[in-house]
């Protein structure tokens, strides 16, 4: 049923007062197209991003120093397969299905983020993954509990409290090594001197470059800019790689009283662009361990569907 050009009319208004009154808009309400074009991207790059980033830390599960550690390891991978899930369900509410999603990754026609194409060379990077990437992520994703979406916010809500046992993980590991030996006190450095401007990085290009800022905090999905939370994150990690007894690579950090907030060095951006145009350290490996994993994955999905078809329920 089409609507005609009033009705649209109206209906934008009820939308956009709805989002000036900071209500949620839920699947069924009517949203403008753009709305909902621009939460598929974010939520589906998103959901990428979490099952993309099992990647790294995988890698170590098999190589944990304790089983303490690898429980804890095994638990985080876990979380962020089950943060992958609800996410693609946020995007299906949004009438995109999984399988359309994971096409156009696999196909290179949607992102994830930058962050999880840089290698975990030791240990210790599980740690600096956790205090740092986990530590960004809940920077970035406590304000989008407040998001104007409805199932993205409340999808929120339970990775958030989540993504807190992974930073605090990350931050025991790496406090764990840097009172131990010499060698696991730069083997702790060494990870946090490779990881720290990725994760800024994580945030987004500055806002005067983010093509996407300005509407999405109009339609109150983003609640701060890129720069706001990159600097709010900055200003959380000084103090505590002073407690880790680390250092930040940084020769340009220091506290700026007028400012209130820690003035910080120039980031690469021309890194990030490469890393976006799938030039990263890991880019073909994440990629085509990914395609591997969907391929060997399609006779499960095969016998779902059979499953559900013979016994009539809807695939999942
Ligand atoms: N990596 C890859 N692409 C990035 C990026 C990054 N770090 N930062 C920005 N981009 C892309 C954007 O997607 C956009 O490209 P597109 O038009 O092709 O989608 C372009 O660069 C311009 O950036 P904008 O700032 O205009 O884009 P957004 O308004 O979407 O802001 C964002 C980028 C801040 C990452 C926002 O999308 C966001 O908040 N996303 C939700 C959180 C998220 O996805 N976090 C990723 C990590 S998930 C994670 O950390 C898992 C945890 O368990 C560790």
């Amino acid at each position: 049923m089409t609507t005609t050009a009033p009705e649209t009319e109206v209906l934008a208004a009820v939308f956009d007062a709805a989002v000036a009154a900071d209500e949620r808009i839920e699947p069924r309400d009517w949203m403008p197209d753009a709305y909902r074009a621009t939460l598929v991207r974010q939520i589906a790059q998103h959901a990428h991003s979490e099952i993309i980033g099992m990647q790294p830390e995988a890698n170590w599960i098999t190589r944990a120093p304790s089983l303490r550690r690898k429980a804890i390891l095994m638990a985080k991978v876990q979380d962020e397969a089950g943060h992958g899930l609800y996410l693609y369900s946020a995007a299906e509410t949004l009438g995109t299905g999984r399988d359309e999603l994971l096409d156009k990754l696999h196909a290179g026609r949607q992102r994830y983020s930058s962050i999880f194409n840089y290698p975990t060379l030791t240990w210790a990077d599980v740690g600096a993954i956790g205090w740092l990437v986990d530590g960004a992520a809940i920077t970035n994703q406590v304000p989008l509990c407040r998001c104007s979406y409805g199932p993205y916010a409340r999808a929120m809500v339970r990775i958030c409290k989540e993504e807190s046992f992974h930073q605090r993980q990350g931050y025991e590991l790496l406090l764990t090594l840097s009172r131990g030996t010499e060698a696991q006190h730069a083997m702790a450095q060494d990870a946090v001197d490779r990881w720290w401007w990725p994760s800024l990085m994580m945030f987004g290009p500055p806002d005067d470059e983010s093509a996407h800022s300005a509407q999405s905090m109009a339609w109150k999905i983003k609640r701060h800019s890129n720069d706001e939370l990159r600097q709010r994150f900055v200003d959380i990690c000084v103090p505590q790689a002073e407690s880790l007894g680390l250092t930040l690579p940084d020769p340009d950090l220091r506290w700026n009283e007028a400012r209130g907030h820690y003035d910080f060095g120039a980031i690469d951006w021309d890194e990030f662009h490469e890393v976006l145009r799938g030039n990263g350290p890991c880019n073909d490996q994440r990629i085509g361990q990914r395609r591997t994993a969907h391929e060997n994955g399609a006779w499960v999905r095969e016998a779902a569907a059979a499953h559900a078809a013979k016994h009539g329920k809807a695939t999942a």
